[in-house]
Formats: C-alpha cells, sequence, structure tokens
C-alpha cells in the first residue's frame, strides 16, 4: 500500500462529518504553515504566504500567493465536504415497542437500502451555553456502533427482492436500546458524551446540535489484488484529500486555491455551500478592489473534483457505450453540453495537458442521451465567479451509497494531476497587460 493511500483511508477513518473532515484539513494546515484567517477580522494586504480560514465549521478555503492575482490569476481547485447520509432529528429518541430509537431525517440523495443491518456509529458538533453565558461549538466523535436499522426478515416480507419500497418515515429511525420506559433523555446522554471528549469543559447547556450516523466499519482496500477502497464519503473525500494533498506538495510559485464547500448534496444553497458568498468574499479581500479581482478571475482556471460514475460491470446497458470510464485508469472529465457540468473544450484541454506532462491516465465520460445528467459545484462556481472550469473526479461505483466503492491507484492520479496544475509551466491564460484597453468605437 502506498503510504498515500494509507494516508487517505486514515484521513477518511477520522472524518465522519464535514466538520471533522474541515478540522482535521485545518489541523494538516497549521502544522504545514498555513496561517488560519478570520472573515470578521481585518486583514492586512495578502501578497505572498499561505492562509487558510473556515466558515460554519464545515467549510474551508486555504491559499497560497506568490504573484500578482490580477496579473497572473488564481488556479483554483474546488471539491465538496458533504456526503449524503442520516442525520439526527431534533428531539432525538422515541420509544415504541419495548425500543428506543434515533429518529433520522435523509441528507441528500441517500442510497438507502445499504443503511440497513450496518453497526452505526455517530458524530457532529453540539452547540452549547457555558457557563460564562457564551454560546460556542464542539465536534463529537461516538466512534462505537450505539445503532442498528435492522431489515425486516423476508418470511415477513415475501416479495422484498422483487419489490422492495422503503418508507424514509416508517423504517429508518435506528434502534439504540432496549427498554421499558417511556421515554429516554437524549441530552443526559449528549452530556455524558461531551463530557468524555471534552473533559476541560464546565457544566453547559446544550442548545442544538447537527449529529449524523455513520457506518462503524472504516475504510478498506478490498479486492483480490486489493486495488479497490470500500468506504463511505468517498464523494467527495476523496476529492479534498487531494486538493489538500496538491496544494501542500506544491512548490511553485503561482496563486493557488482550494475551496472546500459543504452542502453540494442539497443543492449548494447556503451560507457556506458554492452557492453562497465565501469563495467571491476570499478572492476579493485578496485583489482589494473589483477592477483587479475581474483581471484576476479572467487568468483563472478552476478545476471542480467531484466522483464520477465508473461503468458498472453488471449494469454496463446503464452507461453510454463509447464512454465507459473505468476504476484505477485515473480521473475522468466530465463533459455535459447543457451546461450541467461546466468543462469545456478549452478548460478540458488544460487538464489534459496537464496529464500529459505529468504520465496521469485520462478518460472522457458524457451521460446517454436518454438519460439524465447529474451536477455539481463546477458550473455553480463558474457561474458565481464567471471562472472558466472544468469538472473532473475519479471513478467510482455505487455513489451515495454507505459503503462506496473506487480505485487506489485513482487518488495517487488525482494528486498527481491536481499538483500538476498548480505547477503547470506554460500557463495559457497569461495574456496580461498593465494597458487600458481603448474602448472600441465601431463601425
Ligand atoms: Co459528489
Amino acid at each position: 500500500m502506498s503510504k498515500s493511500v494509507d494516508h487517505f483511508l486514515d484521513y477518511l477513518r477520522k472524518s465522519p462529518t464535514p466538520y471533522h473532515a474541515v478540522a482535521n484539513i485545518a489541523e494538516t494546515l497549521e502544522t504545514s504553515g498555513y496561517s488560519r484567517l478570520h472573515e470578521s477580522h481585518s486583514w492586512p494586504k495578502l501578497t505572498t504566504g499561505k492562509y487558510y480560514l473556515t466558515r460554519n465549521d464545515s467549510s474551508l478555503i486555504a491559499f497560497k500567493l506568490s504573484q500578482s492575482p490580477a496579473a497572473e490569476g488564481f488556479r483554483l481547485i474546488g471539491a465538496h465536504t458533504d456526503s449524503p447520509c442520516l442525520k439526527i432529528k431534533p428531539n432525538a429518541i422515541t420509544v415504541n415497542n419495548g425500543y428506543a430509537k434515533f429518529g433520522v431525517e435523509v441528507y441528500g440523495g441517500v442510497l438507502l437500502n445499504p443503511w440497513f443491518d450496518r453497526d452505526l456509529a455517530l458524530a457532529g458538533r453540539v452547540t452549547v451555553q457555558t457557563k460564562a453565558g457564551a454560546i460556542d461549538n464542539f465536534l463529537i466523535n461516538i466512534d462505537q456502533p450505539i445503532a442498528f436499522i435492522p431489515s425486516l426478515a423476508i418470511h415477513l416480507d415475501r416479495e422484498v427482492n422483487e419489490n422492495r419500497s422503503i418508507n424514509k418515515q416508517k423504517h429508518l429511525p435506528a434502534v439504540i436500546c432496549r427498554t421499558d420506559k417511556d421515554s429516554q433523555n437524549f441530552e443526559t446522554l449528549l452530556k455524558k458524551w461531551l463530557k468524555q471528549q471534552h473533559p476541560e469543559l464546565s457544566p453547559v447547556k446544550i442548545l442544538a446540535f447537527e449529529l449524523s450516523l455513520y457506518d462503524h466499519q472504516p475504510p478498506q482496500l478490498v479486492g483480490l489484488n486489493r486495488e479497490f477502497i470500500a468506504s463511505a464519503r468517498l464523494d467527495n473525500l476523496l476529492s479534498c484529500y487531494a486538493a489538500v494533498e496538491a496544494l501542500l506538495n506544491s512548490n511553485h510559485r503561482s496563486n493557488q486555491v482550494i475551496a472546500l464547500n459543504d452542502h453540494e448534496e442539497v443543492g449548494s444553497a447556503s451560507t457556506s455551500g458554492a452557492k453562497g458568498s465565501l469563495l467571491y468574499s476570499v478572492l476579493s479581500r485578496i485583489c482589494t478592489d473589483n477592477e483587479s479581482l475581474q483581471r484576476a478571475i479572467s487568468h483563472s482556471v478552476l478545476i471542480s473534483a467531484d466522483n464520477a460514475h465508473g461503468v458498472h460491470p453488471n449494469y454496463p446497458e446503464v452507461h453510454e457505450p463509447a464512454h465507459q470510464p473505468l476504476i484505477n485508469n485515473g480521473p475522468v472529465i466530465k463533459i455535459n453540453n447543457n451546461q450541467r457540468y461546466a468543462t469545456n473544450s478549452e478548460t478540458a484541454a488544460v487538464f489534459k495537458a496537464v496529464c500529459d506532462d505529468n504520465k496521469v491516465p485520462y478518460q472522457v465520460v458524457v451521460v446517454r442521451s436518454d438519460m439524465g445528467c447529474g451536477s455539481t459545484i463546477g458550473p455553480i462556481t463558474a457561474t458565481r465567479l464567471g471562472v472558466r472550469t472544468v469538472d473532473v473526479g475519479v471513478p467510482q461505483l455505487g455513489m451515495h451509497s454507505i459503503r462506496e466503492l473506487a480505485g487506489s491507484k485513482d487518488v495517487e492520479y488525482l494528486v498527481t494531476a491536481l499538483k500538476g496544475f498548480f505547477e503547470m509551466k506554460k500557463w495559457p491564460f497569461h495574456r496580461a497587460s498593465t494597458t487600458v484597453a481603448k474602448p472600441s468605437m465601431g463601425a
């Protein structure tokens, strides 16, 4: 196993929620000499250096500056920190028929079947009021199999293999214990967990939480040749990981930005999502005036990295026959001329040139003409900023399952390609000019 894949599996395991995914990246950036910025502070004029900031603890932007953005532009990589999952409802515990259960809300496009009969753990953010009156957030990770969603036995539903349907309200609450009481207090449990994980906290009032269930089985390499990675959240922590590795390992003097947004799986419209103001706000503050910002954007390229569907060997008919990406054959460039993906010939060319220069194989995908197409943060960011964009991602199977499948070689390939993008020597979009263009007088 290469160090990179081993390292990635460790990151996945430690990142059961976007909050943890961001906290772990922030810690890595701190130890690599990145200075934390705060949106509420006044920023000095940033010309060179390494910085990062977070919003809502679940989105993160990190950047390295070494040249004038107005003249040289930014090299941007975007990815998303969230994954479809089951989130705990505010009044968390219900009791019926002698069992206490977590009520759950479905977050994003969850593939529900694989959530049954798995050992489920719990993690997320708890917002408390301290004794002094301050409101503060704390992350918790109950890394134990505390919940379970049992299937109904086949004897009680003979049709199950032909037509199973899942009622999200009735069938998904997760069993946590047997009880003879009528109710169970979640706050008592939460207080116990907070005390265990944050012993420094003095007694607090718990005001709210955002917690989700996750698969307790750790990520691992599977297959005869252990060439596959089986794990939750490969979409899209794999791309987040690759973006961070590319940023940390690139030595080239270009302006490099990674933007990792929450809420892609529910449409990106939030304060921390890609439809929100975060990236625009950071780039404007770096550029300080609108003219410089617009010039910078005109020299920039965004690689939007989000996993792609590899061809499924048991369902090849759902894939476009002439475009069948394979796991471990390199990143996939996603094309959709109806702009569900933002790739155009110019940006696809940039990505292909980077891959060729760095000996990374690549593939191209387009969906069948008789099927709908997914989308991602690429077109959203392209629209929001006006930045030329290419949508790419490693191929995977079982997208949005609690146990997805990707390729171990593809992690290396994506890291190498993204690093190569940051280090691309002949940047095709310089054409920097300090002269003011004469307005055209027309004919
Ligand atoms: Co995704």
